[in-house]
């Protein structure tokens, strides 16, 4: 069966000392107390190699928040798929709404980015979610596909099994206001349908769909409750390692 995750956004947050700190806890913390999912954190790359040489890669993976959507050369200040993965990281975030928003990621750029992530080994994340308006019109199932059809949907089935897939409602992030169980399983269960028109039932049923908006201790084991979601990918509440492994923790309740 598809796999359960909890995942870790540290988004533009900690300096490489306080990113080894949190990191040694989570990985102590882990070792002592095995996690009943599979555990991912995304750091900035500055911390990727460093942390890689800290964490025992049994319980925790590591993973970067974006990668350059060309393969080398004279893009300075980019860093590369093939880098990402030289530092020890398993996975990449892509699409996430932020870069898409401030950084002007379009569904060409994040096709370009998924596809040298996955030539270099890596698995990638993907992030699709509606602001609170496409919610408010009610479209935010055109929303979702459109990303998926924008950007991944490209792929083989074969390469589209190195795809988790992180459902997170723009209006839901870092505001506190969390989607209700209800409503991101239905949009889950959507997501799903999606991925098996174009995969077909067994490809959709082996892909992890993971939720990301204001998932907490409090709230996620509700959440991974429900039959299409899978598992978490969270900001806020990773920063902290006992908040983050009270959401790991949420998988053995
Ligand atoms: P918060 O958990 O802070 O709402 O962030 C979610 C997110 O964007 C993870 O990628």
């Amino acid at each position: 069966m598809r796999k359960k995750i909890v995942a870790g956004n540290w988004k533009m947050n900690k300096n490489l000392q306080e990113g080894i700190a949190l990191a040694t806890e989570l990985s102590v913390m882990l070792a002592a107390d095995k996690p009943a999912c599979d555990v991912i954190i995304g750091t900035p790359f500055i911390h990727l190699a460093k942390i890689s040489e800290v964490i025992d890669h049994k319980n925790i993976r590591l993973s970067a928040q974006n990668c350059a959507d060309k393969a080398s050369g004279a893009y300075t200040g980019e860093v590369s798929a093939e880098m990402v993965k030289s530092t020890g990281a398993e996975y990449v975030i892509l699409g996430h709404s932020e870069r898409r928003e401030y950084y002007k990621e379009t569904y060409d750029i994040l096709k370009e980015k998924v596809q040298l992530a996955l030539a270099n080994g890596l698995k990638v994340i993907f992030c699709i979610g509606e602001s609170l308006d496409e919610r408010e019109k009610g479209i935010q199932n055109q929303v979702v596909k459109a990303e998926l059809e924008g950007s991944v949907f490209n792929l083989s089935a074969d390469a589209f099994k190195n795809i988790v897939i992180a459902y997170e409602p723009i209006w839901a992030i870092g505001t506190g206001k969390t989607a209700t169980a209800e409503q991101a399983e239905e949009i889950h269960a959507y997501i799903r349908s999606v991925i098996a028109e174009k995969y077909g039932r067994q490809i959709a049923e082996e892909t992890s769909i993971l939720y990301g908006g204001s998932c907490k201790p409090s709230n996620a084991a509700e959440l991974f409750s429900k039959p299409d979601i899978d598992g978490g990918l969270i900001g806020g509440a990773s920063l902290k390692a006992a908040d983050f492994k009270g959401i790991i923790d949420a998988w053995k309740r």
